[in-house]
């Protein structure tokens, strides 16, 4: 962990500083930057990591080489000295292993997935979903009472826009926090809009920063495919550390929807995939020992796109997260039982998912919804089938249960078991939601 020192001095903004510039050949990253700072002149800065070289000096100084140059940095008192190099060392030995998201996360998986964010061309997606943002903009400034004059943090800031929208409706300081690399995009958009004062973007995982101080409300987009991909939904909870007593979250809930449908294509679709692997003489080669890898392959890809409503069976479950009420280990392993009543006959090849959240301000509750009598998002709706499809009559019931088991690569394992309780028959599968199928042409 590297950590940067600032070293503020009060004068008046007049007064000639008590010393030289000490700025030349230091090595670029560690160099000792003079600027001015609202309270202040910040006279030096200076980047500090494992390997800066730094000793005690006396009981009061420490000195640290920076380049071909050293700063002696003398304090009031021996306790202030010790506090600071305590914090140091801190930082210097830090184990990546400490913190909650990386003790829940695969590295391969973590690195990956802050490389996609820190994409422009992926912020400006989401950007770019006119449901998404409008929604956010309206939740927002429709319930302007209670960003105004607030401390808002925002969780997972991305280029800023929510943090923009929070400040458009008010408040009077916006926590940006954002891990990937867009953060440095964020900052750059904070000063050309001259937000400096107002929007602080905080570069780092929100389980491993710190504020200086708690927050009214706090704000986040942290869904993915079928609510829970990604494990963000964790982060956003974890954030309610730095929430006060009574804080607000936006998004407040959010609702996860369930049907069957019947969607012989489909399902036929996926079958004729797999069957590549049933050839006996691929260019002379049998491939078939390997079909039932390839089908259970394939069977575990949920799949990403939309559908006619009609292909529905009967009328959805729901299952309610309250982000207010709900703490990180909620989602460790989520159990949705279901029992539904069968509006038509047919084969059942599957299970449809989508979600709504919900704002709810002072002034108005807005909804986000990806439902498919919706407008269309950049979620759409995910589909899991079954290995078999289930023959059930109108009138029949449905039911079974949904489990989603987190794992380590930001993301769930997906158990389904359902039965048709009048037949006795029963069909289930098991999904890899870290690895989805886009269908949508
Ligand atoms: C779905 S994007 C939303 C971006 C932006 N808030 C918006 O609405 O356009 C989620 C963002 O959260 C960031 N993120 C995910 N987990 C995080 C964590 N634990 N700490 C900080 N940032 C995180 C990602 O890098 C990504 O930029
Ligand atoms: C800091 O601000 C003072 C007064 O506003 C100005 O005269 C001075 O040049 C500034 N110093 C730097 C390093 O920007
Ligand atoms: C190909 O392999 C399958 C499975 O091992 C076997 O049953 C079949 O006879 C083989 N076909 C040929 C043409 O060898
Ligand atoms: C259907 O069968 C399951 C398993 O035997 C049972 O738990 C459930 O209560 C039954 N539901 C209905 C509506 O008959």
């Amino acid at each position: 962990m590297d950590l940067t020192l600032l070293v503020t001095l009060l004068l008046p903004a007049d007064q000639a500083l008590p010393f030289d510039e000490v700025s030349k050949d230091v090595p670029e990253e560690s160099k000792v930057q003079k600027q001015n700072d609202t309270d202040g002149v910040c006279v030096f800065k200076c980047l500090l990591n494992r390997d800066t070289e730094c000793c005690r000096v006396g009981k009061e100084s420490i000195l640290i080489t920076l380049g071909y140059n050293s700063a002696l940095l003398k304090f009031e008192s021996p306790t202030d000295l010790s506090s600071f190099s305590s914090t140091l060392k801190r930082c210097r030995n830090e184990k990546k292993e400490s913190s909650v998201f990386n003790q829940r996360t695969e590295e391969a998986s973590a690195v990956q997935y802050f490389q996609f964010y820190g994409c422009i061309s992926q912020q400006q997606n989401m950007m770019q979903d006119f449901v998404r943002t409008a929604t956010y903009h309206r939740a927002i400034l429709q319930n302007h009472i209670d960003f105004r004059d607030k401390v808002v943090l925002d969780v997972g800031c991305g280029s800023g826009i929510l943090s923009f929208f929070a400040v458009q409706a008010g408040a009077r300081r916006v926590y940006a926090v954002e891990a990937s690399s867009v953060a440095q995009y964020a900052e750059m958009l904070v000063k050309n809009n001259h937000l400096s004062d107002k929007i602080i973007v905080v570069p780092g995982k929100i389980e491993d920063i710190s504020l200086p101080e708690a927050v009214d409300v706090i704000i986040s987009e942290p869904m993915g495919y079928m609510l829970f991909n990604e494990r963000m939904l964790e982060s956003y909870l974890h954030s309610k550390k730095w929430l006060k007593a009574n804080g607000m979250m936006f998004p407040t809930f959010g609702d996860i929807h369930l049907a069957p449908f019947s969607d012989e294509q489909l399902y036929m679709e996926h079958y004729s995939r797999a069957n590549f692997w049933y050839q006996q003489s691929f260019y002379g080669v049998n491939l078939s020992s390997l079909r039932g890898a390839a089908m259970d392959e394939y069977f575990r890809q949920p799949i990403v796109d939309t559908f006619d409503i009609r292909i529905l069976m009967a009328r959805t479950v729901k299952y309610t997260v309250n982000f207010v009420d709900a703490e990180e280990a909620d989602l460790h392993r989520v159990e949705i039982p279901f029992v539904f009543q069968l509006t038509q006959s047919g084969l059942v090849h599957g299970l449809a998912f989508w979600f709504d959240v919900a704002f709810v301000g002072s002034l108005v509750t807005v909804w986000l919804s990806t439902a498919p009598t919706e407008p269309l998002t950049h979620w759409y709706q995910v589909r899991c089938l079954l290995h078999t499809p289930l023959f059930a009559k109108e009138g029949e019931t449905l039911s079974g249960k949904v489990l989603f088991v987190a794992n380590r690569r930001q993301s769930y394992d997906i158990q389904i078991v359902a039965l048709v309780n009048q037949t006795g028959f029963r069909s289930g599968n098991i999904l890899d939601l870290k690895n989805p199928f886009f269908r949508f042409a």
